[in-house]
């Protein structure tokens, strides 16, 4: 699948072995009940002839979503557009049952009626809208659900509990700061917001009656300056671009904004100052089911 439009990521965004386990090892896991309310859903849907025989995980990046579910289906695919992430993937999911497949075009590799879930963690804000959802439509067995996941807004703390920001909070400094940095490395409007609002123009625009949002999980995870540095330097396609002035350099603009608020809280800012970050995680869901008598 590659996307098109506006949203369409440069393939280089994401490639480069250093990149790939930087972006591992900074990268949030995803939560075993955001596993749970997808299985659930798909459960509700067995009536429809719905099973767990095939998962087709797109913009599956290293396989970190892909891994959690490999043991529920039969059968696993994930697709990506990077050389990197596929060969990240085949090393770290070994499971028998899955497979990675590199694509470079806007078709979905699996034949029509195939696929009781297709997942997209992060990932379907890069892909062009409706030649994915026209694709999600031809593979869902019916009553088969596309679930879109993605995490934000999140909280800062001390690591004894003080708030340090919050990011949905009206004006929220943190916000800004994040924003910036996005504006800074030159990401598309889309998906510069971190949450639910990144999706919120194509869920509203979604005519599927089925569509919802499932907001199931919250987690927690200690960072130091320095690994929240590494984590942003390899998201909004910061490395692919040069910064020959220090001063406009994304990464110094963030970190400035990152240490004046963790100041403000009474830290004192180091790289390996260390306080917890309390992620969101949500998915959007989208069933295949024809009312009846409509072909
Ligand atoms: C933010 S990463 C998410 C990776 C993974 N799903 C996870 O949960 O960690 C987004 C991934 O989408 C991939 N991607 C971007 N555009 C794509 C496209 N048009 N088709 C398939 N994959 C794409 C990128 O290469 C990248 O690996």
């Amino acid at each position: 699948m590659l996307g098109n439009n506006d949203n369409s990521v440069n393939r280089k965004d994401f490639e480069g072995q250093d990149l790939v386990s930087n972006y591992e090892s900074n990268q949030l896991e995803w939560p075993d009940e955001m596993r749970q309310a997808i299985l659930e859903c798909l459960k509700q849907n067995e009536s429809y002839g719905v099973r767990r025989r095939l998962l087709l995980d797109v913009g599956c990046g290293a396989g970190k979503l892909t891994k959690v579910l490999a043991d529920d289906f039969d059968h696993v695919i994930g697709v990506d557009v990077s050389k990197s992430m596929i060969e990240n993937a085949r090393k770290t999911v070994t499971n028998s049952n899955v497979k990675f497949e590199l694509v470079s075009d806007d078709l979905l590799p699996v034949e029509s009626c195939s696929t009781d879930l297709v997942t997209c963690g992060i990932s379907f804000h890069y892909l062009n809208t409706p030649v994915f959802l026209a694709e999600c439509d031809r593979i869902l067995v019916d009553g088969g659900i596309l679930a879109c996941l993605v995490y934000g807004p999140n909280i800062l703390t001390s690591l004894d509990g003080r708030p340090i920001a919050n990011y949905s909070a009206d004006s929220s400094r943190w916000k800004q700061v994040l924003r910036e940095f996005h504006i800074n490395c030159g990401v598309n409007e889309t998906v510069r917001e971190i949450h639910v609002s990144r999706y919120a123009a194509i869920f509203k625009s979604l005519a599927n009656p089925t569509k919802r949002w499932l907001h199931v999980a919250k987690s927690d995870r200690k960072y130091t300056v320095k690994k929240m540095l590494d984590y942003m330097s390899v998201i909004a396609g910061y490395r692919t671009k040069k910064y020959p002035e220090p001063d406009k350099d994304p990464i110094n603009i963030f970190r400035q904004g990152l240490v004046e608020i963790l100041r403000h809280a009474g830290l004192d800012g180091n790289d390996d100052t260390e306080f917890m970050v309390t992620f969101e995680f949500s998915a959007m869901i989208i069933e295949k089911k024809k009312p009846f008598g409509i072909a």
